[in-house]
């Protein structure tokens, strides 16, 4: 390689003079994100790639940690400034020599429509790609969906552009979205690529042509792609802008997304979208704690192999920790050993894990009868009964035997943890790790301090819960934390509605047209009512008597009626099916007269704004007793813990608040 002149330009982009491939670098940290600077030193960049009659071929390619991660979010709020990414795009394709794009880390976004556009692209067997904007309730902004189908074929476009899912780079390779994996030297590879391709027909991917579906299956799948949305608007559209890649010009379906894109890029969907985007990345930043040192922790000790404790091992085997999980007897530590092989079964049986993974973290969950064993763990968390007293008990057991500095963390979903750490000679060291059932599978980790808990333990929470790559979220001790104090608030609300008119079906249906993945009558049934009744019987001696108290529920259980698992709940099931039954249909009747209701019919955007409105009454209350730091916090743990539509303005945003309070003066 020889050295010709540069541009000297400084800037996020530069042209690395190499002759006769040259290289155009972005270096636009912290994920080379697409702003304006970067659009514009690109087009610079590739009209100098043009005029020199030194440079053959071009390699785009990325500093730092990855390729170009997308369109630079932080600018959609901004009026669009020259050059758009388009038309950089269509430089780029245009170029009279080949280019090659040089991918490590992540191409996502706008970075993978830069790569669909060059003439070939080589990929590091760790990269991946994808096209997410409909996470962020956008479409394809520069070529993506005209681009991608005539690369990979309708289908597969159609599968990414519509789910957002990124892809590994063997898949990309499979699929034709990448053409090369590299060996070893990522840009040594796609300088040798480009050289290759250096006096051959360049390969444009806008003038490929895409094989058109059948109108009738085409038209079926918007339906499904629509249905499974359930009301989030960009799938269906950007379904359509695929499907129509193979009919329309390259220019006129470019022109067509654009508008959609920018259509979409003002619309509350998308605002809510990033707004969880940014929400998700800023709750594991907690004012005061950006300068303290987590505790160093890779031995977990687990004190109870039920439902919960068996997740909690999983999720901990699965981000390579040494787990430790311990029982009363060896009948119940059998009973976990299976649960937690029957998790890694069903996962290798559908193909989601290799059968050598699945022996690797076998390995990493050693079981133990009683406590004693757990001396040499960093972190000890319990998952065992729900009652003050055991969990008193055992912590006061812990905490003679375990060495000063082992963090001792309880995974109780209500219990006030200050009074489980008062019964330890070292309360700084304990700590609420609340994980979501199934602990392996969902997002959301509650990490609760007391007044006493040490800093250091709660930035451990946080450092673990990204090791185990879950979106932590802080707050202080109250009945049920925030994931639960707002969930009994918006079942309250639901069982109002029974009561005043509304059947359990109408109520999820609401519910479920809402966004959420399902109604709280259907997830009671599926979680199963019988702990929730355990717990009503428990606090019924203290409820205050004043309190509105609905007792379909109560009255279900003692018939027997515990959801699913027994065949009925508030639906019952056949061959796994739910169906609305006559039994709970009498039994809400008689509720209503009970209480001396007279039953009305009640509209689903009525039951939608009373749930919403509960919900964000008890978000403001928690806010209000400091309970998190911000209402960033309750958004995540809403989205994250309970399925709120994300694309839906989230409990805190100004939105539903406004929107909430307008409903209430109706
Ligand atoms: N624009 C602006 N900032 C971005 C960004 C983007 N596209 N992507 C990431 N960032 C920021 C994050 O906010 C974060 O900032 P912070 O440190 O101040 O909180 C920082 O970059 C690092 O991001 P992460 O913490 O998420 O880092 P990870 O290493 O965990 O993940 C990632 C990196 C996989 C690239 C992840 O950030 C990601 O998924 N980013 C979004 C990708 C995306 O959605 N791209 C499409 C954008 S829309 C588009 O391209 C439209 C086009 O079609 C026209």
């Amino acid at each position: 390689m020889t050295a010709i002149a540069s541009s000297g330009e400084a800037g996020p982009v530069r042209l690395i003079p190499t002759a006769p491939v040259a290289v155009i670098e972005i270096d636009n940290p912290p994920v080379n994100a697409t702003s304006q600077a970067v659009r514009a030193g690109l087009l610079t960049a590739i009209h100098e790639v043009d005029c020199n009659p030194q440079i053959e071929a071009v390699v785009i390619a990325c500093a730092g940690r990855t390729f170009v991660a997308g369109a630079d979010i932080r600018e959609f709020g901004q009026l669009p400034r020259e050059p758009h990414l388009p038309d950089v795009i269509d430089a780029i394709e245009a170029c009279s020599k080949p280019v090659v794009a040089a991918i490590h880390g992540t191409a996502l976004g706008g970075g993978c429509e830069i790569a669909l556009a060059c003439h070939a692209r080589v990929a590091e067997p760790g990269a991946s790609l994808g096209l997410p904007e409909v996470k962020l309730g956008l479409v394809p902004g520069a070529g993506g969906t005209q681009r991608l189908p005539r690369l990979v074929g309708l289908e597969a476009a159609l599968d990414l552009v519509t789910s957002g899912r990124i892809v590994k780079a063997a898949e990309a390779l499979r699929l034709g979205l990448v053409d090369r994996l590299s060996s070893g030297d990522l840009r040594q590879d796609a300088m040798d690529f480009a050289r290759e391709l250096t006096g051959q027909p360049l390969r444009r991917t806008g003038e490929r042509v895409v094989t058109a579906l059948d109108p009738q299956e085409a038209s079926a799948k918007v339906a499904e792609i629509r249905r499974k949305a359930r009301g989030a608007e960009a799938p269906a559209k950007a379904a359509e802008l695929v499907l129509s890649s193979a009919s329309l010009p390259l220019a006129d379906g470019m022109a067509r997304e654009r508008e959609t894109f920018l259509e979409l890029r003002s619309s509350e969907q998308s605002a809510a979208l990033r707004h969880a985007f940014f929400a998700e990345r800023e709750v594991t930043r907690l004012p005061g704690l950006d300068s303290v040192e987590p505790r160093s922790v890779q031995k977990i000790g687990i004190v109870g192999a039920g439902t919960m404790g068996s997740g909690i091992a999983i999720a901990f085997a699965d981000a390579g920790f040494d787990v430790k999980i311990v029982e009363t007897s060896e009948q119940a530590l059998a009973a976990g050993q299976a649960r937690i092989a029957d998790v890694y079964d069903k996962q290798v049986a559908s193909g989601r894990l290799t059968a050598a993974a699945k022996d690797e973290r076998l390995r990493a969950i050693e079981y133990a009868v009683g406590t004693s064993s757990l001396s040499d763990r960093d972190l000890v968390i319990e998952a065992v009964f729900e009652d003050l007293e055991v969990k008193r008990a055992l912590f006061r057991d812990l905490d003679a035997f375990l060495p000063p500095g082992t963090i001792l963390a309880t995974n109780t979903s209500y219990l006030d943890i200050s009074l489980i750490a008062a019964a330890t000679s070292r309360p700084a060291d304990v700590v609420g790790l609340h994980f979501f059932s199934p602990a392996n599978v969902m997002k959301l980790l509650e990490v609760v301090r007391t007044e006493t808990t040490a800093d250091d333990v709660v930035a451990t929470g946080l450092s673990l819960a990204k090791r185990l790559r879950k979106i932590p979220v802080v707050c202080r001790v109250c009945d049920g934390f925030v994931g639960n104090r707002i969930l009994s608030r918006y079942r309250q609300q639901a069982e109002y509605l029974l009561e005043e008119g509304a059947l359990p079906h109408e109520v999820d249906a609401a519910l479920e047209a809402f966004g959420f993945p399902m109604g709280p009558f259907a997830v009671s049934d599926l979680a199963g009512l019988d702990i929730a009744w355990a717990r009503r019987k428990r606090l019924a001696p203290t409820r205050d008597p004043r309190e509105r108290y609905v007792d379909i529920a109560d009255r279900l259980c003692e018939a027997g009626r515990f959801g699913r698992k027994t065949g009925a709940g508030w639906y019952r099931y056949e061959g796994g099916k739910r169906e609305v039954d006559p039994f709970v249909t009498a039994l809400v009747e008689e509720a209503s007269k009970r209480r001396g209701l007279t039953r009305r019919q009640i509209s689903a955007e009525e039951i939608q704004s009373r749930i919403r409105a509960a919900i964000v009454n008890e978000a403001c209350k928690i806010l209000d007793e400091r309970i998190v730091e911000r209402p960033l916090d309750v958004d995540v743990v809403m989205m994250h813990g309970y399925g709120y539509p994300a694309w839906r303005a989230v409990p805190c945003s100004k939105r539903t608040v406004w929107d909430c309070s307008r409903s209430s003066r109706r």
